[in-house]
Parts: C-alpha cells; structure tokens; sequence
C-alpha cells in the first residue's frame, strides 16, 4: 500500500506474522517503471528493504511494455527482487485518465504486452510476475476474465482480484463472487482482496471462492498483528482452519507495537522524518480506545522518540481492546465515483496494439 508498506512497517508486520511461526509476502509501495528506469531519486529511495526480509518483494506500475520490461529487469539484477507484482487496480483519476491502472485491462492486447515484457525480463532470473486488478472499470465493461486469461498466456504465476470496479473505488462491499469466477475461469492461483478486516474473513475468503491466497489491504492499517492472526488461523489447530486467533491486545500491547513501529521508522528514515511518518498512523492504532483528545492530537503530532515515550506512558494499558470495532471497515472508504476518467475514445476498442498509454514517472497513489 502507497505510503504505508515502507520497510519499517513489513519488517513489522513480518515480526508479526513469525511470532506466530507464519510468513507473509510483504510487498514494497508501488513504484513506477519509468521512474525505476529513468533513475528518478524519489523512486529508488523507495526500493529499500529491511535486513529481515528474506524474500524482496516490489509492485511495479507501468503502462508502456518497454519501460515494464526494463524496470523488472533492474529490480531482479540490482536489487535482488524475488517477487515482481503488477499493478492494475488503481482507481485514481489522475492514473486511470491517462489509460493506468485499472483502466489498463480494458486494452488486452496491451495488458498481454506488458505482462509479457515483465515475465520475459524476469524469467532468466527465476522470478514470479504476478498481477493485480479490480473487476473492471464499472460493472458494464468488466475486465477480470479476461485479464486472467491474458495473465495465463503471458505467463503469469499468479493473479491477484480486489473484488471491486474502478468506479465503486473503496466503497460498498467486495464482491467476493467475482474471485470465485475468476478461481473457476483460469488455471493459475487466485489471491482474493477485499474486505478482509479480521483473520476470520480471511479464512472465510478462502472456503467461499475458492482462492489460493488472500491480499490483505486497509484491514492492517494500525493492526500489524493481524499477521500474526492470519499464521495462526491458517496454520494452527492441526491441520483444519480454525478461524481461531490469539487473544486480542490490551492497550499496553499497542502501545508497545506504536512504539516498535516508530522506532522502526526511525532506524530506517532517521528520527525527524520517521516521527513524521509514525503520525499518520496514530489514529488507525487508537480507533475505538478510550483515549483523550488531547493525548489522540499530541501522538499525531510527535516530533522525538523519547516525546513518544512520554505519551505512550499516558495510555491505560489495562484497557481492553474494543471490539466494537473488529470486523468494520479502516482507512479510506469514501463513495462511489460519478464516472471514471478515461483517455479519449478508449472504451471504443478492447485491443490497444501499439497504444501505449503515457506514463508517468512519479505515480505514487497505489490501487
Ligand atoms: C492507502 C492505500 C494505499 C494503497 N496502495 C496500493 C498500491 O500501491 N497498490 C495496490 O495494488 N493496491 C493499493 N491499495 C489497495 C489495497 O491493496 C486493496 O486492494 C484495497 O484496499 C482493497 O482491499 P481491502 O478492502 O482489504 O482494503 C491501497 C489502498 C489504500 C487504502
């Protein structure tokens, strides 16, 4: 996720997730292929990877098959990535006017280029490509069936379906029946998204359509131990998901993980600027505590780690967890979009061959 999965909150999450003798495959923020090609600093900056990271993992976004080739290329033989995923799925309209992410699919001949590129670069060095859509850009021009087809063909390892439509954004529910579609129409493995707020909904994902994995998107924002529920709903109790996961944390047990997340950041981004990007997260950690005002707003507003320490010490850490809050929604959800900005004309033909869509070397806004 675009400013969230930094190296300090993967090498959480991951911490998480062993703690509970599990794994995950914890992807890099997007970073763009013609940013990664042209050597835009901003860019590179972002292909950092903790020590603990034992698999690298990156999504690229990209719309020209060229820079897609060469991007994958440079992150496999530079920076010793062992996963590359593509994104399809962003719903922005500065992406999508310009023929990205979630729009891209509808030209299929330019989708099976650029996943062709990128498989191509990434075969000598024995690395999966995989994708990652919506269901289309609205629910009359459909694009995932079709997407994993052309994903099959081109070599794909793996297809991952976020359970909405361009159109609909982050709003309403998931449709969960679409991943089963989609598990049903291609013979490569299906990873589901959408909607998965507690270990639970993982589990359930999995027995209802039928998938192979699950993404886990705004369900993790200030919830890194949902990792460690997810190893052990899926590995625990023998051999049957159990659904089952250990107790939920008190406000002391976040209060430790706000403080290990920003000292992350901090060892990663120096003090000033991990402080500034711990602030962000503040309000997703704290949803539903009893907490003052004044305590919420001064934690948003942090500054050193030891002024950290000092606030941290003024939660109860007795309070229990609310569980008012499992299951429901966090971070962005918003409504519906009125329509989704397209490139002129381009609903008009399913084929883009030799339509190259402009890419933009500092795309930052994600799926
Ligand atoms: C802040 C934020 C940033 C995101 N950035 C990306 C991104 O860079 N790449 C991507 O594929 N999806 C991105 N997403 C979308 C999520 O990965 C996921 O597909 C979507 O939120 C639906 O899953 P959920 O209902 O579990 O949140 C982002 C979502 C949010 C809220």
């Amino acid at each position: 996720m675009a400013g969230i999965t930094n190296a300090a909150y993967r090498r959480l999450c991951l911490e998480q997730a062993r703690a509970q003798g599990g794994d995950s495959l914890f992807v890099c923020e997007m970073i763009t292929s013609r940013g990664l090609v042209e050597g835009d600093a901003t860019t590179r900056q972002m292909l950092v990877f903790d020590e603990q990271e034992s698999v690298r993992s990156v999504q690229l976004y990209g719309t020209d098959p060229a820079y897609v080739g060469k991007a994958t290329e440079i992150l496999c033989a530079e920076y010793g990535v062992a996963h590359v995923d593509l994104n399809f799925g962003c719903p922005v309209p500065k992406v999508t006017r310009k023929g990205g992410g979630a729009a891209l699919p509808w030209k299929r001949t330019l989708l099976g280029e650029i996943l062709e590129a990128a498989v191509t670069a990434a075969t000598p060095y024995d690395v999966p490509v995989t994708m990652k859509t919506r269901k289309g850009i609205d629910e009359d021009h459909l694009t995932y069936l079709d997407a994993g087809r052309i994903a099959e063909e081109a070599g794909v390892a793996a297809i991952a379906l976020h359970g909405r439509t361009a159109i609909q954004s982050y709003s309403g529910t998931a449709d969960w029946d679409a991943i089963s579609r989609l598990v049903e129409h291609v013979d490569i493995p299906v990873l589901g998204n959408g909607d998965i707020w507690e270990a639970a909904d993982a589990v359930r994902m999995v027995e209802q359509t039928g998938a192979d994995g699950v993404v886990v998107g705004r369900g993790c924002l200030g919830r890194p131990w949902l990792f460690r529920d997810l190893a052990a709903a899926f590995l625990g109790e023998a051999s049957t998901r159990s659904g089952r996961v250990p107790g939920l944390p008190r406000l002391g047990e976040v209060a430790a993980m706000m403080r290990r997340h920003a000292d992350l950041l901090c060892q990663h981004m120096g003090e000033e600027r991990g402080c500034k990007e711990f602030r962000k997260h503040v309000s997703w950690y704290l949803k539903g505590f009893p907490v003052g005002g004044d305590l919420r707003r001064d934690l948003a507003l942090v500054t050193t780690l030891a002024e950290l320490g000092d606030l941290l010490a003024g939660l109860d850490p007795a309070a229990e967890f609310p569980v008012s809050e499992l299951g429901h929604p966090r971070g962005r959800q918003g409504s519906p979009r009125k329509r989704v900005a397209l490139p002129e004309g381009w609903l008009e033909d399913v084929d883009g061959t030799g339509c190259v869509a402009r890419e933009d070397a500092s795309e930052t806004t994600g799926g």
